[in-house]
């Protein structure tokens, strides 16, 4: 296996970071299938993708994108939607064709998701945060390391952190459609990013676990080209990989 630690001083630096791998691997592959994520994390990421294109320097036109996820039952255009915050922070910046975004909610079920990553040839990047609970994607501690892109319940600690982007916490659905823990291993590259001292005690479960189903992102310790990029805060001063990983 050949799990990574990048330890960075601060959020922009990781962003920083995680922008110059993605833009490498933009600039080997024009036709790159990316694997996207939301949330707080990517955001600094996604600006600098947005940047490096505002300048000319690169070039969205040929590049798939899937997405890890998304909300059950919010429309398209909903503020709080994936596919919502997609547009705002990264799509509409860029020169994506939007026929090669794909999203797990905007097709007939999770086979044909799994189908359509099948025939773009695969993820080549995947894009990752991580959740207090050690979630990726919508996969809750205790999802199976084979399950696949479906449909799942949130769990109340999820619900609770998402609530703060609603008007009101009753408003958070409670179900998503995720690619699973399966899913994303398959992915050629993954790139993990994780910030701030929230994220500390799951970065240190993380890093001192093997794989188990308690901790969802402890998966990644099996992957063969993973980079976690955490922030000091994050990381809290934590010793590296066990070797025996
Ligand atoms: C979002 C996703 C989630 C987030 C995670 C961390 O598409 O898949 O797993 O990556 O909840 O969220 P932030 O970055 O807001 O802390």
């Amino acid at each position: 296996m050949s799990t990574e630690k990048v330890v960075v001083s601060n959020y922009q630096e990781m962003a920083a970071r995680a922008a110059e791998i993605v833009l490498q691997r933009m600039q080997e592959k024009p036709k790159l299938v990316l694997g996207l994520a939301t949330g707080s994390t990517p955001l600094g990421l996604y600006e600098r993708l947005v940047e490096s294109y505002k300048m000319g320097k690169t070039d969205f036109s040929q590049v798939t994108t899937f997405n890890l996820d998304e909300y059950c039952g919010l429309a398209k255009n909903h503020p709080q939607s994936y596919r919502y915050f997609m547009d705002k922070y990264l799509f509409s910046g860029v020169n994506i064709d939007y026929r090669r975004v794909h999203f797990p909610s905007e097709v007939e079920d999770g086979d044909e998701y799994e189908q359509k990553i099948m025939e773009a040839g695969g993820i080549d990047l995947q894009i990752l945060g991580i959740g207090r609970n050690g979630h990726i994607g919508f996969n809750e501690p205790g999802s199976d390391f084979k399950s696949r892109t479906r449909v799942v319940d949130l769990t109340e600690m999820t619900i609770k952190d998402n609530a703060r982007f609603f008007t009101q916490p009753a408003e958070v659905p409670r179900q998503a459609v995720t690619m699973g823990l399966a899913t994303i291993m398959d992915a050629k590259e993954i790139l993990l990013l994780v910030s701030g001292s929230g994220k500390a005690a799951v970065m240190e479960r993380l890093m001192m676990k093997k794989p188990s189903v308690d901790v969802p992102a402890s998966v990644l310790h099996s992957h063969t080209k993973t980079t976690i990029i955490v922030d000091k805060k994050a990381d809290g001063g934590q010793r590296d990989l066990p070797s025996s990983l």
